[in-house]
């Protein structure tokens, strides 16, 4: 009998150790990268999760031709309806999203 009960004692605690762990890894599996984070707050309004929401006439981002400079270039100061972050973001925050910009590349 009393076997039994620290035998279901610690089933429940195993099965309550695999669930927490179980947690963990489904967070593994969306990493968010400061570059993605950055993207999120302040890109995706116009350009949409995927680069390709073209909003308020946003390029599409997973078909842009532009160079890791040039895409840094247009983000820094902006160009036509595209706002510049210059004032807004950091030299190495401009780079960490545009790096993620290029991951969007079709
Ligand atoms: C207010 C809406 C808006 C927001 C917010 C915005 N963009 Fe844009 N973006 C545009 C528009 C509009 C264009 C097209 C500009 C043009 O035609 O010259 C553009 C163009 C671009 C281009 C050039 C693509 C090409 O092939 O010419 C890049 C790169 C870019 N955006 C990246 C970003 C990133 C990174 C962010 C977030 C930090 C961002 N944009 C936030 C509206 C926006």
């Amino acid at each position: 009998m009393r076997t039994g009960l620290i035998v279901t004692a610690w089933t429940a605690l195993l099965l309550l150790a695999c669930s927490v762990a179980d947690g963990a890894s489904a967070e593994k599996k969306v990493p968010v990268t400061p570059g993605e984070a950055i993207y999120k707050s302040q890109c995706v309004m116009c350009h949409g999760r995927n680069g390709n929401l073209n909003m308020s006439g946003a390029k599409d981002l997973t078909k842009s031709g532009l160079t890791e400079e040039e895409m840094i270039a247009v983000v820094t100061s902006g160009r036509g309806g595209m706002i510049g972050f210059g004032k807004t973001l950091t030299k190495k925050q401009i780079e960490e999203v545009v790096g993620h910009v290029r991951m969007l590349h079709e």
